[in-house]
């Protein structure tokens, strides 16, 4: 695979930090609420967006529809050869350990979205596609999985249902909307996610996801240097 122009958006700058802290990217002006980092990887152009902070809470701002804004800026903005979703992801005790990092597989669906409509169900869905990630996983000793996405970080019966349906190994909160908006761009898609907390333990995920965040974010930052220097 050759790709020489790529994008990596983040959802949170703690996420992203080890990352920019590596490649030295600089700062570039960008109307919005977006904070984009531009620079080179010995042959290649690296582009990091991070969806930017609320102004009216201050926070990072995480979930589906910045997520999609964001892609859509940086494709708007940049001709990219391909987009990255990197990121955390809660994870199944029975199939994976903190700090695990998952490559996505064939496509990545929504777990929340509910339209029972003639046809809609479908959209609802999601499935849009990933780059084939079989022998990148191989070389670089690195899990493929299901990724699904949704707007809330707990979890309820209903989701919990779906996600077993689909099998997820790896559940966050951003990829399936990034997938999307490239498949509507034709710009080829890869998720990264690497596991801070478990959604199936009775410790309670948003501490151990914060207890966890900082080295699941170096575990993927190491990941993600591989892969860009597998293209
Ligand atoms: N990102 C990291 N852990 C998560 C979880 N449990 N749910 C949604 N997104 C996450």
């Amino acid at each position: 695979m050759n790709y020489k122009k790529i994008g990596i958006i983040f959802a949170m700058k703690e996420e992203a930090r080890p990352l920019l802290d590596l490649l030295h990217l600089k700062r570039i002006e960008s109307p919005g609420p977006y904070e984009i980092y531009r620079g080179l990887l010995k042959d290649k152009e690296i582009i990091i967006g991070l969806n930017g902070k609320c102004t009216k809470n201050n926070v990072d701002r995480i979930g589906t529809v910045p997520a999609a804004l964001n892609a859509q800026h940086l494709i708007s903005s940049f001709p990219l050869d391909l987009i990255i979703n990197a990121g955390t992801a809660g994870g199944f005790k029975k199939k994976s350990r903190i700090g695990d990092v998952y490559l996505s597989t064939e496509v990545i669906y929504f777990h929340d979205r509910r339209i029972s409509l003639p046809g809609f169900q479908e959209f609802a869905k999601g499935g849009s596609p990933s780059i084939n990630t079989e022998k990148m996983a191989q070389d670089l000793n690195l899990k493929r999985g299901q990724i699904t996405s949704g707007d809330s970080f707990d979890n309820n019966e209903e989701d919990l249902r779906v996600m077993q349906d689909l099998q997820t190994d790896a559940k966050e909160m951003e990829a399936a909307s990034i997938a999307y908006v490239c498949e509507q761009n034709k710009v080829p898609f890869l998720a990264v996610k690497s596991i801070t907390d478990f959604i199936d333990s009775n410790d309670c995920s948003k501490e151990e996801f914060l207890r966890n965040l900082s080295h699941a974010s170096k575990r993927l930052q190491d990941s993600l240097l591989k892969i860009l220097e597998s293209f």
